[in-house]
């Protein structure tokens, strides 16, 4: 494998703030692109695109101002090859501290013909205009050929030329409909680098577009075929289905170095923060099994990947949660798990069970898990401090069936264990509660009072586990009770029946238990 110092830089430039605000809907403010351009300048992209000068007032302020603020970057700003938008792009960086000017013209047939009504020498024509106009203003001007890959690599080649020749210091190939695979990608870069003669004189890039959902296997082809530059974006934000998500194609190269001898610049620890930072400000939620930021990326629900992440992380890992700014991996419980993932879990919350006691909350874990869609840490100490609380309690809830609804009355059907022996009641109620605890007063009659009735939501959404807490008094006395489940009604009857044991034991240790007992 390659060491680090022999391995080729590969520029990175992220147009999230230019390609990615094209996406319906994706537009930002200028408080939020400007804090967006400071997380891409401090986690070391090479080049900011940060918009489109000409297309408004609002994107004209933004390249502008964020021209002004970034110390590190080259700062882009995206032309058509028209003189009226290389004038704007070149007034909007001249702040910079490395100005950049992109400018671009279609290539293809089909956009030639239909879309620009010119002839292939007319659009020479312009591009050794357009290069040049903009040469004179900034040092740093990139080319790129729209639709560059369903172009014939000849007419490609004397674009290129064209550019080259007009000054262009860096040569952008789209595939801008995402319809190249990596292999024709790859061979496109090879051809017009072999046959354009001062292709030396200019960097290579790729922009690729994921239409077929391969815009990073493409941008990673591309580098085969010589380029060195990747537009890419966070979260793969762009035009349609999306440019090349920065993250997949930097941890690409960071992981397999023994396939992509390359580098980049990226503190990829920041990967998971900038992919934060651009689906709140964008509103685009990020699909939870996306590569590299997807909130499952570094989760394992199964027991057996589960299993042998305990054992060796590498077991079912490429690449450490730390390296993207994870700060671990999750072991999320659910009806896949083992034990032995159940077990660490406990562990990791503060919880050490006995046999009995932890396969009772096992248990229950996966009878939870079949029934809610997420079991999060808090629906795990519900459940077990539940655990903890009733293990030994003599009477125990073996079943119930409630009938509530606008039709009353509400009744309670509920079966008791107690002490070994199964009782069964129905009892009314002035709603489905009131009818639980009277089935208990039923079955287990005692004079305590109701002092405390509470319910809250463990976790958030409408399968989220209820939380009951019930507070008896009976003599002077009094005992709180929890409960969780899906169902309130059994957390409720739970809860009551917890709070009834402990009492009922209160009253065989306290000071007047023999009184009392008499
Ligand atoms: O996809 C594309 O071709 C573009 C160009 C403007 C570079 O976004
Ligand atoms: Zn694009």
């Amino acid at each position: 494998m390659a060491s680090a110092s022999e391995k080729d830089r590969v520029i990175i430039f992220d147009t999230t703030l230019r390609d990615g605000e094209q996406s319906p809907g994706a537009s930002m403010t200028l408080e939020e692109k400007l804090e967006v351009a400071d997380l891409l300048d401090a986690m070391g992209v090479d080049i900011i695109e940060a918009g489109f000068p000409i297309a408004s007032n609002g994107d004209f302020e933004a390249v502008a101002e964020i021209a002004k603020r970034i110390k590190r970057a080259t700062v882009a700003g995206l032309a058509r090859a028209i003189n009226a938008d290389i004038d704007r792009a070149g007034e909007a960086v001249k702040f910079a501290q490395k100005p950049r000017i992109h400018t671009f013209v279609s290539t293809s047939p089909i956009h030639l013909e239909f879309q620009m009504k010119k002839s292939e020498a007319e659009v020479l024509d312009i591009i050794t205009a357009t290069v040049t106009r903009a040469r004179n203003l900034v040092a740093d001007v990139e080319w790129s050929a729209m639709d560059a890959t369903r172009t014939s690599i000849e007419y490609l080649c004397r674009t290129v030329d064209a550019a080259i020749k007009a000054g262009a210091t860096t040569i952008n190939l789209p595939d801008t409909v995402g319809y190249a695979t990596p292999d024709e990608y790859r061979d496109m870069f090879k051809q017009v680098r072999e046959r354009v003669t001062n292709s030396d004189k200019a960097i290579f890039s790729s922009h690729c577009h994921d239409d077929l959902g391969l815009a990073a296997a493409n941008s990673l082809a591309a580098l085969e075929g010589g380029a060195r530059q990747i537009e890419c974006t966070i979260n793969g934000l762009g035009e349609r289905a999306g440019n090349a998500a920065l993250e997949e194609v930097v941890m690409a190269i960071k992981t397999r170095g023994d396939k992509l001898p390359y580098v980049t610049g990226i503190d990829s620890t920041m990967l998971t923060r900038a992919s934060k930072l651009v689906a709140a400000v964008t509103s685009f939620p990020v699909q939870y099994n996306k590569a590299i930021v997807g909130r499952n990326a570094f989760a394992h629900e199964s027991g057996i990947h589960q299993d042998g992440m305990l054992k060796n992380q590498q077991t079912y890992e490429i690449m450490t949660p730390a390296s993207v700014g994870v700060s671990k991996t999750s072991l999320v419980m659910g009806k896949h798990s083992g034990r032995a993932a159940f077990r660490d879990k406990l562990k990791e919350l503060g919880y050490e069970l006995g046999e009995n006691a932890f396969e009772e909350a096992f248990n229950r874990m996966k009878d939870l898990a079949d029934r809610k869609k997420h079991v999060y840490d808090e629906d795990i100490e519900a459940l077990v401090g539940d655990e903890m609380n009733s293990g030994a309690d003599p009477i125990k809830v073996e079943s119930l069936t409630v009938i509530a609804g606008t039709q009353g009355p509400q009744l309670a059907t509920l079966t008791l264990n107690i002490g070994g022996t199964h009782k069964t009641v129905q009892a009314r109620g002035n709603g489905p509660v009131d009818a639980c605890f009277n089935a208990i007063k039923a079955l287990v009659p005692n004079e305590a009072e109701l002092e405390l009735y509470q319910v809250h939501a463990v976790t958030e959404g409408t399968d989220a586990q209820a939380e009951v807490s019930v507070r008896l008094g009976e003599n002077g006395r009094s005992v709180t009770a929890k409960a969780a489940d899906p169902d309130t009604l059994v957390a409720s009857t739970r809860a009551y029946l917890a709070a009834l044991n402990r009492l009922m034991v209160k009253r065989t240790r306290g000071p007047n238990a023999q009184a009392m007992a008499s």
